[in-house]
């Protein structure tokens, strides 16, 4: 299927603030829920291992996604406690409200727009974008990649998503999906209220129904991915990427870093 540069109702800047909110919590109830992006977890711990990190700094949060229960399987395996610091171009800092206790000592959200092309030096660390790659267009994902190769910063893009007839449907069916999971959304205390306007004013799991389609017709493939960073990388970088179907979710991790200098695992 040939890439196609969709927009999302997400990203354009007349969406109400209240849309792009509830999206972007609906797609971390629907994570923490599924839990396919587990499988990710040992490239995590294994990337930030290889480089001596303990920070994961994530681009395009949005609602935190699946880092705001992840980050205990990364750690589980890295054998070490991280932090994540969160990150959006439209900051969801109340998003951490959702989290529990134990998560808000481990994540933190930067309150300032971040874009991912550019983002500070100050926030050190692995970058992670998860569900982010593709909606930015071939300029703007060589310029993400370049900026993490410039900063010198490990990057790992994961993305939920496929350009193929079963990841059209798959990604179709979000809105169903945020519907069907709003009683388990958390804070608990807005589960109710969140249940309700889903049901008698679907403009929340319509958008993402929608995005979701236009995230799957714009998803590059990692093999595109690898051919976007492979002018950007600076001698001693390196591109490397894996796939997952679990629970026939389509799952792929593209990783940009220098090569370590001891063998991983060490
Ligand atoms: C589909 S959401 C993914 C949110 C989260 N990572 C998850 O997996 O649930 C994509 C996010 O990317 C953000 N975004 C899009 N373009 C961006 C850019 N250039 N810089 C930073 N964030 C961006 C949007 O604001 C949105 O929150």
């Amino acid at each position: 299927m040939r890439r196609f540069q969709a927009f999302e109702i997400m990203d354009l800047p007349g969406c109400p603030a209240w849309v792009r909110a509830g999206e972007v919590d609906a797609l971390r109830t629907l994570t923490s829920l599924v839990r396919v992006h587990r499988a990710t977890a040992p490239l995590l711990a294994e990337v930030l291992r290889a480089h001596g990190q303990r920070r994961v700094v994530d681009l395009c949060s949005g609602g935190v996604g699946p880092l705001a229960w992840l980050w205990r399987d990364v750690e589980n395996h890295l054998g070490k406690a991280i932090g994540v610091t969160c990150t959006d171009r439209y900051p969801q800092v109340r998003a951490l409200d959702a989290l529990d206790f134990e998560s808000r000592q481990r994540i933190s959200y930067h309150p300032d727009p971040v874009d991912a092309a550019d983002v500070p030096e100050t926030l050190d660390g692995v970058r992670t974008i998860f569900e982010g790659f593709h909606h930015f267009t071939p300029s703007l994902a060589e310029r993400v990649v370049a900026d993490a190769v410039g900063k010198g910063a490990p990057l790992v893009i994961v993305e939920a998503t496929e350009r193929s007839r079963w990841g059209l449907l798959v990604a179709s069916l979000a809105g169903l999906g945020a519907i069907l999971s709003a009683p388990l959304s958390r804070p608990r205390h807005r589960a109710a209220l969140r249940t309700a306007r889903d049901i008698a004013f679907p403009a929340v799991p319509l958008a993402l129904s929608i995005d979701g389609a236009m995230s799957a017709l714009r998803t590059w493939t990692p093999i595109e991915i690898r051919a976007i960073a492979a002018p950007r990388l600076a001698p001693g970088w390196r591109v490397r990427s894996c796939r997952w179907r679990p629970l026939g979710v389509p799952l792929s991790a593209v990783v940009v870093e220098p090569i370590p200098r001891e063998p991983f695992g060490a």
